[in-house]
């Protein structure tokens, strides 16, 4: 049982915060998500409105869930019976913890994937086979019934041991090693990538605005996507805020992970497209893209051997310091909500939610006849979580920030350790209370079918 007076683990450092909540936001949405739908929905036209949406309503709800967090210092769901007793805003936390879980359910799989690749990588399997073999390679293994499953739960396994060793010693210690890691790794494959002949038309591909591209569709991808890839609108940088200590400056926090993760989503653009193009071979979509389409152009290219074990350890690395900020929401609700120690709390999330991930994955196989509103189960996971409980949570965290919890308390909460006054309080107050709000309700509305664009 976990004793109550315990002091609470907490990060021991600046850089440990912000290494752990952009490792966090770094994940298989910048690396895989990002560039292609940036690609889809006409480059720069795309990355245009995804940085508004950034600006305008990430940087916002993110200082929100660190300020609940901080204050608070509690889990997603505790944070709101500490600071609004007694009423309904609780159920934002439940709501987040629900998505934890389907969210860690389905990149479990994706993740356990990248795992399997960088073994398939090391065995140079990619070399000589074509297209139509590379593709096959990929969807005779997403759909076998064990071999994946057993990726996944070596990658879920990783997630827990991580966890189980708690914050400073365990996440904070990982993320401070991993994460300049992937940079690193990232800016190399980058360079590798801009100096191939051809490069050129790739960095068009991503950088050339094309507004006839930008539909409404990419519009509302752009919205969804800023929340997914900030890891906001379930309660992840509740939970690690209520592990930042007083001094630590939130905006500050906010600006660097915010300006962390665009890069990282950037480059990794900037690592793939221009080798896509370089060699003549078309940009698929998803999940493809990656573990198509990349296989394809490793094998072509000169040190693509080990170009491919490098990508797919950052990609495997990205997911990791992603998972364990999503298994963290659940463990920090079942030790103080149940009382439980981080071990038992640790054990019972990473069974519960890998159950619901062999699911996801056998859906890719052996359960794709079983589907739901015409949905597999992973694509379920994936498409609720997503598109509805993120935006959701994100909603009313800012509307409980903005009318709520209000601007007093934010100014001082803030003020433990850095600044929010004056123009720039105003702002935020506005940003949460309206702008916010309004984008994400409109955006719900249109998902539902609503409202038309
Ligand atoms: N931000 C992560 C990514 O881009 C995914 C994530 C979503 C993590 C929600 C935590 C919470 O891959």
């Amino acid at each position: 049982m976990a004793d109550k007076n315990q002091k609470r683990d907490k990060f021991g450092s600046t850089f440990g915060v912000i290494a752990a909540a952009a490792g966090s936001a770094v994940g298989l949405g910048n690396i895989w998500k990002f560039p292609y739908i940036a690609g889809v929905y006409g480059g720069a036209a795309f990355l245009f409105v995804y940085l508004a949406f950034i600006v305008a309503i990430g940087l916002p709800v993110m200082l929100s869930e660190l300020i609940i967090g901080r204050k608070s210092q509690r889990n997603a769901f505790g944070a709101f019976k500490v600071l609004a007793p007694g009423t309904p805003w609780k159920y934002i936390g439940i709501l987040g913890v629900g998505a934890a879980f389907l969210i860690l359910s389905f990149y479990g799989v994706v993740a356990g994937w990248s795992v399997h690749y960088i073994i398939v990588s090391i065995q140079d399997g990619f070399a000589s086979k074509s297209p139509e073999q590379i593709n096959s390679l990929f969807s005779t293994f997403i759909e076998s019934p064990v071999q994946p499953v057993i990726y996944q739960l070596i990658f879920m396994l990783a997630t827990a041991a991580i966890v189980i060793v708690g914050i400073k010693k365990g996440i904070e210690k990982f993320n401070k090693i991993l994460m300049p890691l992937l940079v690193l790794i990232l800016i190399g494959l980058a360079i590798k990538s801009v100096t191939l002949d051809g490069a050129m038309a790739g960095l068009e591909f991503l950088f050339k605005p094309d507004f006839s591209k930008l539909t409404g569709d990419g519009i509302l991808s752009a919205l969804g996507h800023a929340f997914f890839t900030l890891s906001l609108g379930m309660g992840t940088l509740i939970t690690y805020g209520s592990y930042i200590g007083k001094d630590n400056n939130l905006v500050k926090t906010v600006i660097n992970v915010t300006v962390a993760d665009t890069v990282i989503a950037i480059l990794a653009g900037i690592a793939i497209f221009p080798a896509v193009f370089a060699f003549g071979i078309a940009p698929a979509e998803g999940p493809g893209l990656i573990f198509i389409t990349l296989p394809n152009v490793f094998h072509q290219m000169p040190g693509g051997f080990l170009f491919s074990i490098l990508f797919f350890i950052l990609l495997t690395v990205a997911a990791l310091t992603s998972s364990i900020s999503i298994l963290e929401v659940v463990v920090a609700y079942f030790k103080e909500e149940f009382n439980m120690g981080r071990r038992g709390a640790t054990v019972l999330a990473t069974v519960l939610i890998s159950m619901l991930g062999i699911m996801c994955s056998l859906s890719m196989g052996v359960l794709s006849p079983v589907t739901l509103f015409g949905l597999s189960f992973f694509d379920l996971m994936d498409w609720v979580s997503a598109n509805i409980m993120l935006p959701v949570g994100g909603l009313f965290i800012a509307l409980f920030i903005g009318w709520f919890f209000g601007r007093k308390k934010v100014e001082a909460e803030v003020a433990k350790g850095g600044n929010l006054s004056g123009i720039f309080l105003s702002s935020f107050m506005f940003l949460v209370k309206f702008v916010a709000p309004i984008a994400i309700a409109i955006v719900l509305l249109n998902k539902i079918g609503l409202l038309n664009f």
